[in-house]
């Protein structure tokens, strides 16, 4: 997206100072015509919704880190926190003009906590802080008018295929 921007832009300079210099109106045509091409390649670039990230790293993360907290393995569950996060930031990075973007932030103080029981590889305050992270979830589902998207503290590991 960036390099794209860079291109839009590295073409948009010498199109104006050809303008100015009084290049032929075929040339400028011509440099419009890419500038318009590479601005519908930008306009068309598919970026998943907050649904689709929400269902493809969000969830599943929820649920993996849950099972690594439960079984103390601390290394994969900081693993797993790490991509949870990772959900959450490519929807404030390709969502930014969406409520989602700003509300988004009110997960933070929830995942400072998970990772602090992580690295005192404290099960204990894992348990309950996963459990302020997941009430969180619902929270902002609820304030942003999802809230028949309801999140729980996972009962059965639906990845037979990880070990944990
Ligand atoms: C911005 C605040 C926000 C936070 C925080 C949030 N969500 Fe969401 N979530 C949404 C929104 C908005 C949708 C609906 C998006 C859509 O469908 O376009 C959604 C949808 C979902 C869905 C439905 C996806 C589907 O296809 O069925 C799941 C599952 C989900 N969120 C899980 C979670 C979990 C788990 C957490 C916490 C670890 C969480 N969400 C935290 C805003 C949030």
């Amino acid at each position: 997206m960036k390099r794209l921007s860079l291109l839009l832009l590295s073409l948009a300079v010498p199109f104006s100072l050809m303008v100015s210099c009084g290049q032929s109106g075929s040339e400028n045509a011509h440099l419009q015509a890419r500038i318009d091409s590479l601005q519908n390649k930008l306009d068309s670039i598919y970026t998943p919704g907050t649904g689709a990230f929400m269902n493809t790293i969000v969830q599943p993360h929820h649920l993996k880190l849950w099972f690594a907290g439960q079984n103390k393995n601390w290394a994969l569950a900081e693993y797993e926190r790490q991509e949870l996060m990772g959900g959450f930031e490519k929807i404030q990075k390709y969502h930014k003009n969406k409520p989602e973007a700003t509300t988004i932030a009110m997960i933070f103080p929830a995942m400072n906590a998970v990772e602090k029981a992580i690295r005192d590889k404290d099960a204990v305050a894992f348990k309950s802080n996963f459990v302020t992270l997941t009430n969180t979830c619902n929270t902002c589902h609820q304030a942003l008018k999802y809230e028949f998207n309801v999140i729980k503290v996972p009962t059965t590991n639906s990845f037979g295929n990880q070990s944990f």
